[in-house]
């Protein structure tokens, strides 16, 4: 089954402009678009593709810390995001490509990307087949670097223990959900496999001819406040199942009056910086 914020609701207009005003607002894709955009050795890139670029967050990263020449590309499946993004994002070295992932190298030189971002995205994809794609239009050398939430990667940084201070506004989200809508989490949500292990991830990479320069677990740090806002984005509202928007927006409502604003919150990810091995060095 699709993962939960898989759902078709990314080319909706008013998903788009929630997820743009969510970016404005809070740091959460700025920090973890600079955290991949740092390990991509931008230092003397020509070409870097932001890849499920949505509104240009992670664009926005690589051309800040990257040198002043690099072009950007930005590709996403989804028109709304694009839209949404390009309204706030000018900058007359980045172009916006609307495709899937998948056909990335339909769009870009073959062999002539430095490198590819690819932000909160990937296991939304045919990962077997991106990760074939990026092997192809990167340069030997090239870096491709890309991230994995912590749930669907099956990992959680130890900062998850040791700074939250009471459950997770999802756990309060099911309690409240469970309380008020005789809610019960589906068996596919509750079994707890991860989507995309790092096992899994490096077994795909090796099959699409990159190598595995690193792989690190991050913690992300935030507030619940933050963690309110970015689950009013209606892909990532919960919980799974039968509910209207209105729905899981009381629950919200409800399950965040139980927490405070400033509770922190930590963020799991799993990092992966991959390489297309430069055979001629
Ligand atoms: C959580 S957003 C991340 C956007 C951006 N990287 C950021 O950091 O803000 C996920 C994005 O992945 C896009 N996406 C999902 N599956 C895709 C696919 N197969 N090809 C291209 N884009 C895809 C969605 O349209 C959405 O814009």
């Amino acid at each position: 089954m699709a993962p939960h914020d898989a759902v078709l609701g990314w080319d909706e207009d008013a998903n788009a402009e929630a997820y743009e005003a969510f970016c404005r607002a809070h740091p959460m894709y700025d920090t973890t678009s600079r955290t991949l955009a740092r390990r991509a050795h931008l230092g003397d890139a020509g070409l870097v593709v932001d890849l499920c670029g949505g509104v240009g967050a992670t664009a926005r990263a690589i051309l800040d810390l990257g040198p002043a020449r690099a072009r950007v590309i930005s590709m996403d499946s989804a028109a709304a995001m694009q839209r949404a993004g390009r309204r706030t994002l000018t900058d007359t070295r980045l172009a916006w490509i609307l495709s899937p992932a998948e056909q990335l190298a339909d769009h870009v030189p073959v062999g002539g990307v430095d490198a590819v971002v690819c932000n909160s995205a990937i296991w939304k994809t045919d990962t077997a087949t991106v990760l074939a794609a990026v092997a192809r239009v990167l340069r030997p050398g090239g870096r491709f670097v890309f991230n994995i939430g912590g749930g669907f990667a099956g990992v959680r940084h130890p900062d998850e223990q040791t700074v939250r201070t009471g459950p997770s506004l999802n756990a309060l989200i099911r309690q409240v959900a469970a309380r008020d809508y005789g809610y019960a989490p589906s068996p596919s949500a509750a079994d707890g496999a991860p989507k995309l292990s790092l096992q899994k991830v490096r077994a795909l990479l090796a099959s699409a001819g990159l190598a595995v320069v690193d792989a690190e677990v991050t913690a992300q740090h935030g507030t619940m406040a933050e963690k309110k806002a970015w689950l009013s984005i209606p892909v990532f509202a919960g919980p799974e199942g039968d509910f209207t928007h209105a729905e899981r927006m009381r629950i919200l409502d409800a399950a965040y009056a139980l927490t405070t604003p400033q509770t922190p919150t930590v963020t799991s990810w799993l990092v992966v910086v991959a390489e297309r091995p430069d055979t001629t060095a």
